[in-house]
């Protein structure tokens, strides 16, 4: 690929050999750039084959160790990589669901179809409670999607009633008598989901009428989530971190019409609605339906879809572009609340159920999109990978007893220092990886100051055979020494099973350094997150 990229733009062409290169990699260290918000580690916990009930939910009679039904191993893997939120309960789930039906005793509770997911049994064992005592477990902060698809203002009013209010309120109340005296606290809410497709079929001008009435009526009335009333300007309260943010359908893939029509509605409310998020739905996937096995494809197909994922970036400057029109502050943030890799389904598993394997390619595939993410982080201020375990790209896979870490999980720990970190302008020449007629770029890298305040450099080698060598510098600074993780694989298209867990597992590195740079070598395909020390 012939470019530079600052901080995500391409600058500047420069013809670079194809064969062995040395990227050369500057860090301005001193051109602090927005910070790089946690919520896009998000992720998505759909009622969806064995998303819930298998992955999460074992219920507590399981002889699978569980705390009040939910895993626990599942529960400390996820603990371990600080996930910021989770979005439940779809996903096209969420427009056919109604909180009524997951409340109160179990065994009185309806059973259900699952329509969207292989008309699969649905006891409704996994409700509000439940969610909010796994998120809670986890240390995360809930995005709930209410039901607009098939369900009333009314429905919607009274679920976030039941969810935030305090007890001198009979929702608060009834939501004490089963269980929970305290309000959870509701950080994201999700107003409907593709209501462009499962959700309705909505042309954007229907959706955004409905969204100005649910984004009215569903209140929050969780004390610790209300705006601060400011004395000196009594119209316009203090805005307080913990507010809940409604979050908007918007658009899938290229198409613009829900980001124009909403945007629209945004710019031109009135006092009595807004939203703060508006979502991207945008899948890693060559054609539809999904056909691409996920552990028997070669070179050719890997090319393919990085180049697909590589979409990612230029959907979020077409969208953005269109945000900046009503929204040149920013302040309504882009939320790519679902992402990943769409693959066929594993051999022999339900249909509906989604379910794939996850490889290092997978693993690829990730790091790729956070750096875009990372680079759009004036915009871009939440994702959520679709799905969390046993779902599409996900970051467990569980059978019975048996769990297993996939290379996304790994991606997810090692990307830790990004919570919260300032992103840096970086220069490099991303060289070249051809593949037929495919041309990518053959590194990618980002740069970053983590809340800590160590500075890292994040290292992608998309291309599956030829190793590439980094010489990274600090302007103005001469760097010590550097060490971090890497992320390869013997074969691009390995995983990790049940019986060989630790198959793609990151390994600790050391950089060499001269003369003040940073010189490593990066495996093909392979991911590396590495600590500067200046
Ligand atoms: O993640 C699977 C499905 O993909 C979700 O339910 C839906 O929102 C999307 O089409």
């Amino acid at each position: 690929m012939k470019g530079l990229f600052l901080a995500g733009a391409a600058l500047a062409l420069m013809a670079t050999p194809a064969s062995a290169q040395v990227t050369k990699v500057t860090i301005q260290a001193d051109k602090p750039g927005p910070t790089i918000d946690r919520q896009i580690f998000g992720q998505f916990a759909e009622h969806l084959g064995t998303g819930i009930y298998g992955g999460v939910w074992v219920g507590q009679d399981s002889k699978i160790p569980n705390v009040r039904g939910i895993r626990s191993d599942v529960v400390a893997a996820l603990k371990a990589i600080r996930v910021p939120n989770v979005r439940w309960p779809g996903g096209c789930f969420a427009d056919e669901y109604h909180w009524r039906d997951g409340i109160g005793d179990p065994a009185k509770r309806r059973v259900t179809v699952n329509s969207n997911w292989g008309d699969a049994i649905e006891n409704n064992a996994f409700g509000t409670h439940e969610f909010f005592d796994f998120v809670e477990q986890i240390g995360s902060d809930a995005y709930v999607s209410i039901n607009v698809g098939s369900g009333s203002y009314k429905e919607a009013a009274d679920w976030l009633a039941y969810m935030t209010a305090d007890t001198r309120n009979t929702a608060g109340q009834e939501r004490a008598a089963n269980g929970r005296k305290e309000p959870w606290k509701v950080k994201f809410l999700g107003i409907g989901n593709e209501n462009w497709g499962c959700g309705g079929n909505m042309r954007p001008e229907y959706y955004a009428d409905e969204l100005k009435r649910y984004a009215r009526f569903t209140r929050n009335y969780n004390p610790t989530q209300q705006a601060y009333f400011n004395p000196a300007n009594p119209s316009s309260p203090t805005p307080n971190p913990d507010q809940m943010l409604r979050v908007a359908v918007g658009p899938s893939d290229d198409d613009t019409s829900y980001t124009e029509g909403v945007m629209k509605a945004w710019k031109e409310r009135d006092w009595s609605w807004s939203m703060e998020g508006l979502s991207l739905h945008s899948y890693t996937v060559v054609k539809w339906p999904p056909a691409y096995d996920s552990v028997n494809f070669g070179e050719k197909e890997y090319a393919e879809i990085i180049q697909s994922t590589l979409k990612m970036d230029a959907r979020i400057k077409l969208h953005s572009a269109i945000m900046d029109k009503y929204d040149p502050e920013k302040k309504v943030p882009l939320i790519v609340d679902e992402w990943g890799v769409w693959l066929a389904k594993l051999p022999g598993s339900p249909d509906g159920f989604l379910q794939q394997q996850n490889s290092m390619r997978d693993a690829v595939v990730a790091a790729l999109n956070f750096n875009i993410f990372a680079r759009h982080a004036d915009r871009v201020r939440g994702a959520n990978i679709a799905q969390m375990v046993n779902v599409l790209q996900a970051l467990i896979l569980t059978d019975g007893p048996k769990m297993v870490l996939t290379p996304t999980y790994h991606i997810h720990q090692m990307y830790l220092p990004f919570q919260d970190a300032t992103l840096l302008p970086v220069t490099f020449d991303a060289g070249e990886y051809r593949q037929g007629d495919i041309i990518l770029p053959r590194v990618d890298a980002v740069a970053l100051r983590a809340k800590d305040g160590k500075l890292w450099l994040a290292a992608v080698n998309l291309d599956p055979k030829r190793p590439a060598s980094i010489h990274g510098a600090i302007a103005g600074i001469r760097a010590k020494g550097a060490s971090g993780t890497v992320l390869t694989a013997p074969k691009v298209n390995s995983i990790n099973t049940f019986d060989a867990p630790d198959a793609v597992k990151p390994r600790a590195i050391k950089a060499r350094v001269a003369n003040g740079n940073v010189e490593i070598e990066l495996p093909p395909h392979s991911v590396t997150m590495l600590s500067i020390d200046e």
